[in-house]
């Protein structure tokens, strides 16, 4: 799968126009604060999912130049390469809520736009997967679920709804102690929900580890191993297991407000040579690790799904060293990919297909 073009109207700091992308390795480069993370957002933004940068939709149309008001509306169109055949989506953002066109066909929300255009995105951001708390790793498993499989969104956002009404109920049996009947319709859906979110983080987890360990041998030369696996709430048959979970914290979970066990505090488990990479990786490893788990995830949507991810890359390159860089480059081949970066000395040895100078939101292509 290939993007053939994106043409932005009001979308941040972007000058309306055109990107005309190669199939190869994409460069954009220019000094800070142009417009180059913006534009990849705009790209990302047709894989369906939330902004990468924890932006809300409400800030994403153009701003005043005093900063006071934002454009009501700002509008995307993708071109791109899928399926075997030209496909093309629009995505409008009008006061804060998403609306989308794919081949013609108008959907009310964004979300109908997941599976179309799939993605893999890699910042700087995402070098805090291994060193942070497990809720960055749960999304790295989430926002690939996503892409992969068109239900799991809505199942996640059912299961985490049932989260929610679960302990707003739990805040009011503080009085009402009556309300445990309630708690009990609430549990056997969280749990049938949860088991659901479970399956799924586990067989893809399954699917992912192998690569994750293979990739990081190459980066690593074969001197380390890195392991990843599911570390989920309950152990096999999870349905039942969160049930008897569920009955057996009853009463702290009253006690706390809240539930304290569940798919909602799944992790990720990462060891390397045996360890954990988090509290024993050197900055180097965790750095390689990270770089080890995107790739990985690129491999996993190209041999799940049939297609190739495009691959987003946002300022990593300077954040890498020259072999880590040349072991990317190389993994990448055969792949559409998005590089930013300050100067482009800094990919110039790769064999770029084009390059974009961008400058105050001007996008402009240049001859390489
Ligand atoms: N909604 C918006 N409207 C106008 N400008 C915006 C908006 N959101 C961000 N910007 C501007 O975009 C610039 C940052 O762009 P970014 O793509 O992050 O830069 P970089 O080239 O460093 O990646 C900043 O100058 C910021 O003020
Ligand atoms: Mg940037």
């Amino acid at each position: 799968m290939h993007i053939t073009g994106l043409k932005t109207e009001n979308f941040r700091n972007l000058q309306d126009g055109c990107l005309l992308p190669c199939q190869g390795v994409n460069v954009i480069y220019g000094g800070n604060a142009q417009g180059k993370t913006n534009l990849l957002e705009a790209l990302w933004l047709f894989t369906g999912g939330h902004s990468f940068r924890g932006a809300k939709d409400a800030e994403l149309p153009r701003l005043s130049p005093g900063g006071e008001a934002n454009e009501p509306r700002a509008s995307l169109f993708l071109d791109f390469f899928s399926e075997g055949r030209q496909q093309a989506a629009a995505l409008n953002i009008e006061n804060g809520r998403r609306s989308s066109v794919i081949n013609g066909v108008k959907k009310k929300t964004g979300t109908a736009l997941v599976g179309k255009l799939r993605g893999v995105i890699f910042s700087p951001e995402h070098l805090l997967l291994i060193k942070e708390g497990p809720a960055r790793r749960r999304s790295f498993l989430d926002g690939a679920l996503c892409q992969l499989k068109p239900g799991y969104a809505g199942m996640l956002s059912l299961f985490q709804r049932a989260l929610a009404q679960r302990n707003a109920l739990l805040k009011d049996m503080v009085r009402y102690p009556e309300l445990s009947d309630t708690l009990e319709v609430w549990d056997a859906r969280f749990a049938k929900l949860g088991a659901e979110v479970m399956a799924e983080r586990g067989a893809y987890v399954k699917r992912l580890a192998p690569k994750v360990q293979e990739i990081y041998g190459g980066i690593s030369k074969g001197r380390e191993e890195l392991f990843v696996s599911y570390a989920p709430a309950v152990k096999a048959g999870y349905e039942q297991a969160l049930l008897g979970e569920l009955a057996r914290t009853r009463r702290s979970d009253v006690r706390a407000g809240f539930t304290t066990m569940g798919p909602h505090r799944d992790d990720l488990d990462i060891t390397l040579n045996g360890v954990s990479a988090r509290a024993y990786g050197s900055q180097g490893q965790q750095r390689s690790a990270v770089l080890a788990l995107k790739l990985a995830e690129a491999e996993a949507l190209s041999t799940l799904t049939g297609e190739t991810p495009v691959v987003l890359l946002d300022d990593v390159m300077s954040e890498l060293d020259q072999s880590r860089q040349d072991y990317l480059l190389n993994h990448l081949h055969g792949r559409q990919v998005f590089i930013t970066c300050c100067s482009p000395e800094t990919v110039s040895l790769m064999e770029t297909g084009r390059r974009f100078r961008v400058e105050a939101g001007r996008v402009e292509a240049e001859e390489v």
